[in-house]
């Protein structure tokens, strides 16, 4: 079901010889582009070949240092090097990490018969820009390998990120790179997977898979076992499918950790809308919606190789939202873990449900930060667009604490409010709460939802990720068109700063 290979990746202080593209950065100085990273090398061979200097060269070709632009050109002995924009000033690890995509995909159109040799050479010397270009080449590099059983050949074989610096540190931020990306790509490859291959039953398994060979042990209840343990969220929202519900646990406990962290992932194989169908349009991509169960399951499987020293229990509430005979209703009132009621307003809804349930069973194991990861609503993405993820959270410091590792992962979040009386508009006739409110601040409500589930006191904070976990604009920087792996990284970022 997983079936991308990455590149392999390597750190050198030199250009590698045998490199059959080399990636070069271009930036702005003095309000004219600028050659970054050029080896000495492929800059004095370029020169002899044109007969002028390469950044003449470039420049004629209209290389600008505006991020996303790229020029390919012919170096010495069939060597092609690509300039690739890496933005104005002060360039950033996420800056780097965007060039280093987009000068890989830019290296991929080129490959014929035979995986590509391919130098990074962006002038990395900082372990945090070391780890954005490693990383940003090998997301670059993700293909999602077509159900036809025949491999494609991988473009792109092996990257060299050059710097000049080999200290440790560098090692060590490639290495983190190899483990972040792989986890997001493990992530895009569940979500591009369709709903007929990948649905509870057999997403559970392929969790359990990617658990093994970790310290990760795992748990799987299925519909039974969610029908007698009180799940009425996951057993309500799954009941429509043939294809039942199931909740999957990955406990990794670290000796000597002290803080725990707990993570919630919505994991919907399908959303047609249940009853309330959606209209075509809105359905066809919904096979992204189990991209928040994706992320935490991916993310705690990073954590644990990376040996972080966090205690990290994560929970995937896995179901299919279907129409059918025994499909839950608009006004039924539900029963979830822990015994709130609940009255279902529209079927639609039904992340919030299968959400409910599983923030219920994280929080009886007091962690000290829930963070959860949904693809929830549509009125996120109206309010942020594509590539913005909404940030609700119990209170600031939980909010800044989550922003900070987003920042430093080089995801985009934007904080949104509850605002008070946000609940009340939950307030239902026949139930404990509704689980929607009117038009308006569907993301707030759907938040303010979520957090009912949450024990009192427990800092919380909750990720909507239904603009940017699934891409269906076209590639752009280290981004594929299809699942994106969104939150996996500010997820490890966030583990690593609650490390013991
Ligand atoms: N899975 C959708 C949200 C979504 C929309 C994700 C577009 C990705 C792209 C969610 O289950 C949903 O349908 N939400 C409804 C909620 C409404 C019925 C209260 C929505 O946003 O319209
Ligand atoms: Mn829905
Ligand atoms: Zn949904």
């Amino acid at each position: 079901m997983t079936a991308f290979t990455l590149p392999a990746l390597t750190l050198a202080t030199s250009c590698p010889r045998d490199a059959d593209v080399v990636i070069v950065g271009v930036a702005e100085s003095a309000g004219a582009p600028v050659l970054v990273g050029v080896p000495d090398e492929v800059d004095q061979r370029a020169a002899k070949l044109y007969g002028r200097p390469l950044l003449k060269v470039v420049r004629d070709l209209g290389a600008e240092a505006r991020p996303g632009g790229t020029v390919t050109l012919a170096g010495a002995d069939g060597v092609r090097i690509i300039a690739v924009g890496l933005g104005e000033t002060d360039v950033t690890p996420e800056q780097v990490r965007r060039a280093a995509g987009t000068g890989v995909r830019a290296a991929a159109a080129l490959a014929g018969d035979r995986p590509l040799h391919v130098a990074l050479c962006l002038d990395a010397v900082e372990p945090e820009v070391v780890k954005g270009a490693a990383e940003g080449a090998l997301l670059g590099a993700y293909r999602f390998v077509k159900l036809s059983g025949k491999e494609p050949k991988p473009a792109i074989g092996s990257v060299t990120v050059v710097s000049s610096s080999a200290k440790p540190e560098a090692r060590r931020a490639v290495e983190v790179a190899r483990t972040v990306a792989t986890a997001v790509c493990l992530a895009r490859d569940w979500v591009n997977t369709p709903a007929n291959v990948l649905y509870p039953e057999t997403f559970a398994e392929a969790a359990k898979t990617a658990a093994k060979g970790t310290r990760i042990d795992v748990e799987v209840l299925d519909d039974k076992a969610l029908e007698r343990g009180g799940y009425g969220g996951l057993t309500a929202v799954g009941g429509g499918s043939s294809r039942g519900p199931r909740l999957v646990r990955f406990g990794y406990a670290p000796r000597g950790a002290k803080t725990h962290l707990a993570l919630v992932g919505k994991g919907i194989t399908f959303d047609t809308g249940g009853l309330n169908l959606k209209p075509s349009e809105g359905m066809y991509t919904m096979k992204c919606d189990m991209a928040g169960a994706a992320a935490v399951l991916a993310a705690t499987r990073a954590i644990a190789q990376l040996g972080l020293k966090v205690r990290v229990t994560a929970y995937a509430a896995m179901a299919e939202n279907m129409p059918s005979g025994t499909a839950y209703r608009p006004s039924d009132v539900l029963t979830m873990y822990g015994g709130s009621t609940v009255e279902n307003v529209n079927s639609d809804a039904e992340g919030r449900l299968v959400m409910a349930d599983a923030l219920a069973r994280a929080g009886e194991d007091s962690p000290d930060l829930i963070l959860d990861v949904a693809t929830l609503t549509g009125a996120c993405m109206v309010a942020l667009g594509e590539r913005v993820a909404g940030l609700m959270a119990s209170d600031d410091a939980a909010a800044d604490h989550v922003l900070d590792a987003a920042e430093s992962a080089g995801e985009a979040f934007w904080q949104l409010p509850i605002p008070d009386g946000t609940r009340k508009k939950l307030d239902s006739k026949v139930a404990d709460l509704r689980s929607g409110g009117n038009r308006y601040g569907g993301a707030l409500t759907a938040a303010a939802f979520l957090h009912h589930f949450v024990p009192d006191g427990t800092p919380w904070a909750h990720l909507d990720i239904a603009g940017p976990a699934f891409n269906d604009d076209g590639p752009y920087d280290y981004v594929p068109t299809g699942g994106t792996g969104m939150a996996v990284r500010t997820l490890v970022a966030l583990a690593q700063s609650l490390q013991s």
